[in-house]
């Protein structure tokens, strides 16, 4: 039986422990039900989650550096796409293609004879071009207009337009290389990002292209010489591994994602950046496996993170309509387990609470002695961020200030502390559980946070 809405806000007060800062009475999280026997739901995931499993992943994943589309990360998508088979999964590996470059060997722009110094651009291609420059403004479509530049290297200076745009736009007006002047002090260290498109292109500063922008103002006719050599785009695979869970009764047709990203920095073993997350997520796949639940569960692994964050990308580019529109939160580990790292706390890349951190706040505040809710705050930088982008409610699970390792290989098992996994894995174990078990009505609108827990913004450094 459930108690009266009094004894829920007296009880919700009482373990919280917390004061308000809001008029608006504390309430505890929507359909949190009677707080004992949320207590006693909690036990059920709580009591079956064993921290020498996670540690135990991570000793595994963290032998060798896991950079994406390596053969280290390939043996980590194996070995956990093994993991989530035999607890019972239907996994499926999701490959996309990543891209790398290789700076070129030489590049040399020499003007009138004389040697300039220059700088290449990422993802830049090779060739060599001997021609007369042409001033072309910002490099906008409309500037190549009445212009003779068929076969000429475009002057242009940066600006308005991203360095690609610029030298497409001037492939397109039929332009042999591109030479792109700074607008502001210092050396250009531009990236294009990966295209086939491209010219050879080069760049200057603001005062070597001004000097030679006044000379063709003049009238002169200048001829240049662009070569670039050496450079190469490297293609490779990473993977995504998800495991999906069907609700076991009386579904609700709605679903939950718990995720975190399983390839390293190059040189790092990355124990926790982020085999803490891989190996907790591994960890709740095991536990929900025999749960019973009436909400779909996706576990999801991601590949190339530490390249921009291209596997949770690939996920959400992925997702249907319908996937999408019966989304309720996502919960994302990274960074969960160093002894050296601070407290731990819930980022989402807007800097406002929604529902996963709501549910993960409640969920702390009923398993933590203080009886003290999670602190949130405002980050991206992992995998959340493109579930937030496109509009669905996510947060990223981290300790703050992260540890010294961070990103070296000093990121060993050594430093890996089991009383962090404990926490975090309780926390976000329970919080999904809070949706999952079928005692608790669906969330109405997925797209709508519950009334809250009394829990605070926090703006703390990270490093
Ligand atoms: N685990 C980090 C994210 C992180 C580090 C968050 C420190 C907060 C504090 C993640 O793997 C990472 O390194 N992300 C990149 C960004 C990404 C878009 C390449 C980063 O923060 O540089
Ligand atoms: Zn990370």
């Amino acid at each position: 039986m459930r108690k009266s809405t009094l004894s829920i806000l007296l009880a919700a007060s009482l373990t919280l422990g917390a004061t308000t800062t809001s008029a608006a009475p504390l309430t505890p999280v929507a359909n949190a039900g009677n707080l004992q026997s949320d207590q006693a739901f909690d036990n059920k995931i709580v009591k079956r989650i064993k921290v020498e499993n996670i540690y135990n992943h991570i000793a595994e994943l963290s032998k060798q550096p896991r950079v994406a589309g390596t053969q280290g990360e390939y043996e980590a998508v194996e070995y956990i796409k093994r993991q989530f088979e035999s607890y019972g999964y239907e996994t499926e590996l999701q490959p996309f293609d990543i891209y790398s470059y290789t700076a070129p060997s030489l590049n040399e722009l020499k003007v009138d004879g004389n040697n300039l110094t220059s700088s290449s651009f990422t993802y830049g291609v090779n060739g060599e071009v001997t021609s007369e420059l042409v001033y072309v403004g910002l490099g906008a479509p409309s500037d190549f207009e009445g212009k003779d530049i068929s076969g000429k290297i475009a002057l242009i200076q940066r600006g308005s337009y991203s360095f690609a745009e610029k030298i497409i736009n001037a492939k397109k007006a039929g332009a042999s290389a591109v030479i792109i002047y700074n607008n502001t002090g210092g050396v250009i260290n531009g990236t294009l990002g990966k295209s086939d498109d491209y010219i050879p292109a080069v760049a200057i500063t603001q005062e070597q292209g001004l000097a030679l922008k006044e000379r063709l103002g003049q009238g002169e006719t200048i001829t240049a010489t662009l070569k670039v050599e050496g450079a190469k785009t490297n293609k490779a695979t990473s993977h995504n591994v998800v495991a999906t869970k069907k609700a076991t009764q009386k579904s609700t047709g709605q679903l939950v994602l718990v995720g975190a990203h399983h390839d390293s920095v190059a040189g790092a073993p990355g124990a926790n950046d982020d085999a803490s997350g891989t190996a907790t997520v591994l960890e709740l796949a095991r536990i929900f496996a025999n749960a019973p639940t009436d909400t779909d569960l996706r576990f999801v692994t991601f590949g190339a993170e530490e390249n921009g964050l291209l596997g949770s990308y690939e996920f959400v580019e992925r997702m249907t309509q319908e996937d999408y529109d019966r989304t309720v939160g996502m919960f994302q580990m990274d960074m969960v387990g160093s002894k050296d790292a601070g407290e731990l706390i819930m980022y989402s890349n807007d800097g406002e609470k929604n529902i996963v951190t709501d549910l993960a706040a409640a969920a702390g505040a009923r398993l933590a002695e203080s009886g003290e809710a999670l602190p949130y705050g405002l980050g991206g930088r992992s995998d959340h961020v493109p579930f937030q982008e496109i509009g669905l409610p996510a947060a990223l699970f981290i300790h703050a200030p992260v540890e010294p390792w961070y990103h070296t290989p000093e990121d060993t098992l050594d430093k890996i502390s089991k009383e962090k996994l404990e926490e975090v894995s309780t926390i976000v174990g329970a919080a999904v559980y809070q949706v999952a078990r079928p005692d608790t009505p669906a969330l109405e609108n997925a797209k709508v946070a519950p009334k809250e827990v009394d829990y605070v913004f926090e703006e703390r450094e990270l490093e």
